[in-house]
């Protein structure tokens, strides 16, 4: 058991995602801990975590959240994105000192919703070929089906859609194509969002799959999860939300409006 006592109660928490998929945990954390101060870390310099090897993706969050947490001191750490959290979670949580929060894929709520028994899960290929995703399946949907599909080319629909491009629909379209195209993939009528950048598309997925089919993602019960680790825990905001960048702060700055609409006002490079 780690000590939830914390000294310094404008400590922040740090959600890390490659892009802006976190963003999407971060917004209901925000909802959830409004005096939390919240550091979100955008790893642009390594985007997409989804075609990387499992080596490459557990080094470098590993080494990245090890040295975010020298400088931050954050009081927990968020790892925002379903590749990293299913393929290193526990080893980084070996590593830091601190409780860390992974994201993984709303099978145990989807099979909950499921009607027609079949539900499909839309996630990095990285994520969809991880045992911990074998597992959840094991656990929570032994008796459904469940269609992986890996959608790559979302992360950088979602990419462009917050820096205010158009979102190109041939992309949505191949997704939810490959989805009813599987066996079975007709029955199919909750969808899992397992890539933190995938909500964001949400909107165009609904628009192009159709029908009564209901999509569930990870955002809110990680929320709640991190309410649960700090529950006893004292938040004072002393200073303003920041977000970092590995990459150039130039490919960051169009992203301003939006960070603003998440309460982040200052942006860094890491
Ligand atoms: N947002 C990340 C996830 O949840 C993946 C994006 C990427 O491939 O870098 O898996």
């Amino acid at each position: 058991m780690r000590d939830t006592a914390i000294s310094d109660p404008s400590a922040p928490i740090l959600l890390l995602d490659t892009g802006v998929g976190g963003l999407t945990v971060l917004a209901e954390v925000r909802k959830a801990l409004p005096d939390a101060r919240l550091i979100y870390a955008a790893d642009m310099a390594g985007i997409p975590y989804g075609t990387k090897t499992e080596a490459e993706v557990a080094a470098r969050v590993a080494g990245l959240l090890g040295r975010m947490s020298e400088r931050y001191k954050p009081r927990l750490a968020c790892i925002a994105c379903n590749t990293a959290s299913t393929i290193a979670l526990g080893m980084v949580r070996e590593v830091l000192e601190i409780p860390v929060v992974g994201t993984v894929p709303a099978i145990k709520p989807a099979a909950a919703m499921t009607q027609t028994g079949t539900i499909g899960l839309l996630g990095t290929a990285g994520t969809i070929r991880q045992a911990y995703v074998d597992n959840l399946e094991a656990d929570f949907a032994s008796d459904k089906r469940l269609i992986r599909v890996a959608a790559p080319d979302l992360v950088n629909v979602a990419e462009a859609k917050l820096r205010g491009r158009a979102v190109d629909m041939s992309v949505i379209e191949r997704a939810v194509a490959a989805l009813r195209r599987a066996d079975g993939g007709a029955d199919i009528d909750t969808v899992v969002l397992a890539c933190t950048h995938f909500p964001l598309l949400k909107s165009e997925l609904a628009e192009v799959i159709g029908g009564e089919v209901q999509f569930i993602d990870g955002a809110a019960g990680i929320a709640q999860r991190i309410v649960h680790l700090t529950k006893n825990q004292e938040f004072r905001k002393l200073n303003n939300n920041l977000a970092v960048t590995t990459g150039t702060l130039d490919e960051f700055e169009n992203l301003a409006p939006v960070l603003s609409n998440h309460g982040i006002d200052q942006i860094d490079r890491f």
